[in-house]
């Protein structure tokens, strides 16, 4: 059984997703939920699908503890879903091609320090762009520069806000991320 941890800063509605297409799966489980905020939705989600949770400062994970945790749970592979800390190299290492994010637009655009969550939409709804969309894309030491293993686009019309934005690319993420993860493990 390939074990996954899910790292998720947020609501967590990618990391739900997931959950449910690996319920009861032969080939791979989430093992684990953590997050580096105490009080983030989720955490509630992955009670609700029985799945143990750790959550950590960003202190506790650039001094090993995360690490540590994930080697002790037998992870295999590490799916960042809206996770906004900057991992640790010593991490990214341990996890090299076995470490996976998902970005809400289309790199290389709006990729990079500060394009996170509603700043990436806002950037899109900004440049006039005619279309945006997702990126699941392997981790290295450099913000969202790891190789792409994944892409999907949708339209942008000049009546969409960044809000709207948002949910037009939430959709393709949850269409997607989880059968993306599934094809990686091979
Ligand atoms: C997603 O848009 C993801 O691409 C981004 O953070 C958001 C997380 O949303 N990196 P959710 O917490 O899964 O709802």
């Amino acid at each position: 059984m390939i074990r996954l941890a899910i790292l998720a800063s947020g609501s967590g509605s990618n990391a739900e997703k997931i959950m449910e297409h690996f319920q009861g799966s032969s080939k791979a489980q989430v093992g684990l939920v953590g997050s580096n905020k105490a009080d983030a939705f989720v955490l509630e989600r992955a009670k609700k699908f029985g799945v143990p949770t750790f959550t950590f400062s960003r202190k506790e994970m650039d001094a090993g503890v995360l690490l540590a945790k994930l080697q002790e749970e037998k992870i295999d592979w590490v799916i960042l879903a809206g996770f906004l800390l900057k991992i640790p190299d010593e991490l990214i290492r341990a996890f090299s091609d076995h470490m996976v994010n998902i970005h809400p637009a289309l790199l290389p655009k709006y990729g990079g320090k500060g394009m996170y969550g509603v700043h990436v939409h806002e950037a899109v709804k900004a440049s006039g762009d005619t279309e945006t969309g997702i990126t699941i894309h392997l981790v290295n030491e450099h913000y969202d520069e790891g190789k792409i293993i994944f892409q999907a686009a949708t339209p942008v019309t000049p009546e969409d806000t960044p809000d709207t934005i948002a949910q037009k690319v939430h959709a393709l993420e949850h269409r997607y991320f989880p059968e993306v993860i599934e094809s990686l493990l091979g």
